[in-house]
């Protein structure tokens, strides 16, 4: 058996702490030191906002520093120094946590630091648990369902080139545009040129209490767009 302690990678859901799961729930309240992404130094950790309420007053709060770039050599250097950091606390047989937005296993820095933790130390005992994804949270609230029957669903990030979104628009049923805060307005053009919609839902904050949902974003709220929106298209109106 390791003596090394036991990693978990919790997913906290998209806003609302009631969507955390129960198994989450479980992990966080017995968990003694929990890690917590933060894209700036002393920035706050949207992960810790939502799970806070379910984290035990003993458990100590590490906050890692994950800088928002896409330079990989940067990123890399942050996912080793974090992915040490948290094999050190692993080495003293101390079970440990991190929690992330949504669900661990898409779109989030937890891939990257599992993976370099595995790359460091292939023996870490590392358990996943899922949580509510943005997407799924986005349909919820606007009672709308995603796919059905043979409707293709697919997954596009905003910074996807043009030529390749037409083509996936071209094949799927419904899209969900997700981290496409620096090219909504762009995004909305190209959508409005296609013409293709039945139904377009525009969502800002999804499950926190300034939460926007509009078929029809204005300039105003285009504008203002932050980096936790979410576009929905569909070609069917049901
Ligand atoms: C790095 S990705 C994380 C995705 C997350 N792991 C998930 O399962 O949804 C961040 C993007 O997710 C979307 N997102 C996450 N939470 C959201 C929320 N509460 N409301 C709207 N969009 C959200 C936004 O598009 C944001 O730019």
């Amino acid at each position: 058996m390791s003596e090394y302690g036991t990693f978990y990678g919790v997913g906290v859901g998209p806003g609302d702490p009631e969507l955390i799961t129960l198994k989450a729930k479980k992990v966080l309240g017995r968990m003694r030191c929990i890690f917590t992404p933060a894209t700036t130094k002393h920035g706050k950790s949207r992960a810790y906002e939502i799970a806070k309420e379910f984290i035990s007053p003993k458990a100590v709060i590490k906050t890692l520093f994950f800088p928002m770039t896409i330079d990989t050599k940067i990123c890399t250097r942050a996912w080793g120094k974090n992915a040490e950091q948290i094999l050190s606390i692993l080495m003293k047989g101390v079970d440990a946590a991190f929690i992330t937005l949504g669900d661990p296993m898409t779109y989030s820095t937890y891939g990257y630091l599992l993976k370099t933790m595995q790359s460091l130390y292939p023996h870490v005992n590392s358990i996943t648990i899922p949580g509510v994804s943005s997407y799924a949270a986005v349909a919820a609230s606007a009672n709308l369902p995603l796919v059905q029957g043979k409707e293709v669903l697919t997954l596009i990030p905003g910074n996807t080139p043009r030529r390749k979104i037409q083509q996936l628009l071209s094949l799927s049923d419904t899209a969900v545009f997700i981290k496409h805060s620096r090219n909504t307005k762009n995004l909305l053009h190209l959508l409005g040129k296609r013409g293709r919609y039945r139904k377009l839902v525009y969502v800002n904050h999804c499950g926190f209490e300034d939460q926007v949902i509009t078929s029809n974003p204005s300039p105003e709220l285009l504008e203002k767009t932050e980096y936790l929106s979410l576009l929905i298209v569909k070609k069917s109106s049901r």
